[in-house]
């Protein structure tokens, strides 16, 4: 059963004298259970995706389409219900733990403000229920975390915490946007297994972005991979890393280290004019004459979607 659905989506954002269109026509459907990886260049449009979600794009942000959610569109909804939804049913581990967390409050009262204001527990049980939290996560000394400040932790520390305070509520969605950015191989691996063990506590659907295509693979059940602000392919991760289909997808898995490190020729494309037809086509080694001319459609070929003329 599909929970969340994103029709369609369009995101421009003006930039006078110009526009950037970060997602250009994105359609995707998240199961219940289900962990989607949502994988591409940076600047491709992800974390507009997920910020288009929880309705938390700038101002500057013309966003179209519908995302639909409990037979509502989030993009409807009035502020105040919407309000209620995010952290409860939909949360969203930031890109940044240092910018998502507070500098000036503790852990314990970031992780605890949740459960007295939306399920109104009293102090003690709130902090009770976010030590147990902590040790779910394989925290060494709960309590120390629990008093200490941002400040005094690492930036893996600070990540594994923002993991558990978007979970505290329990939430039916789960978007983690880049969670293992910038962490060392070590901590990168506890918080994929963190996530796991979250998303399977409470049987969330899990949406997961990353330009790392390895730790997509470890986690996710279904991947999305972007391109220029539009998905060019979707398929089950097992199959897709066995046979990828669109030459994006080629490529990219080309670019991996263990695949022999073959960078992708050319350069991003623009976000503000891009190429006519298929976006991906002055890169592509398999283009076409028709693939400067004309924008691909979604096929439907060997149980996947694919938005290349080579499966038309
Ligand atoms: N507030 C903004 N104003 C103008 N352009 C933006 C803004 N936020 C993001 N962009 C642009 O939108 C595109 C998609 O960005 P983003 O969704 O952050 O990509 P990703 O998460 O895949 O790296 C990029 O070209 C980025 O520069
Ligand atoms: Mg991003």
């Amino acid at each position: 059963m599909d929970l969340l659905v994103i029709e369609n989506l369009k995101v421009t954002f003006q930039t006078p004298p110009e526009q950037v269109r970060a997602v250009d026509g994105v359609t995707l459907e998240l199961k219940q259970a289900e962990t989607l990886a949502l994988v591409g260049e940076t600047g491709c449009g992800k974390s507009t995706i997920a910020l288009s979600i929880l309705r938390l794009l700038p101002e500057n942000a013309d966003v179209r389409g519908k995302i639909i959610y409990r037979n509502n569109d989030l993009l409807l909804l009035p502020e105040k219900e919407l309000a209620q939804l995010r952290g409860k049913d939909i949360s969203l581990v930031m890109q940044n733990p240092a910018l998502a967390l507070n500098p000036v409050y503790s852990i314990g009262h970031q992780m605890t403000e949740p459960l007295i204001v939306h399920r109104r527990l009293k102090k003690p049980k709130a902090i009770q229920t976010a030590k147990n939290l902590l040790e779910k996560l394989h925290f060494k000394g709960p309590s120390n975390a629990i008093r200490a400040y941002p400040f005094e932790m690492s930036g893996g520390m600070k990540q594994r915490v923002l993991i558990g305070i978007s979970v505290v509520l329990s939430p039916k969605i789960i978007i983690a946007d880049e969670p293992t950015k910038g962490l060392d191989d070590r901590l990168r691996e506890m918080v994929l297994k963190e996530l796991r063990l979250v998303r399977e506590m409470n049987r969330s659907s899990m949406i997961f972005i990353s330009h790392d295509l390895n730790a997509a693979r470890e986690i996710s059940d279904r991947i999305a991979v972007m391109y220029a602000g539009e998905i060019l392919e979707s398929a089950a991760t097992q199959e897709f890393f066995k046979e990828p289909l669109h030459p994006y997808s080629q490529a990219l898995l080309e670019s991996l280290p263990e695949r022999g490190f073959k960078p992708i020729p050319g350069v991003s494309p623009s976000m503000i004019q891009p190429p006519r037809g298929c976006k991906f086509h002055p890169r592509c080694p398999d283009k076409k004459e028709m693939c400067s001319k004309q924008r691909p459609d979604f096929k439907r070929t060997k149980n996947r979607d694919v938005k290349c003329v080579l499966y038309s």
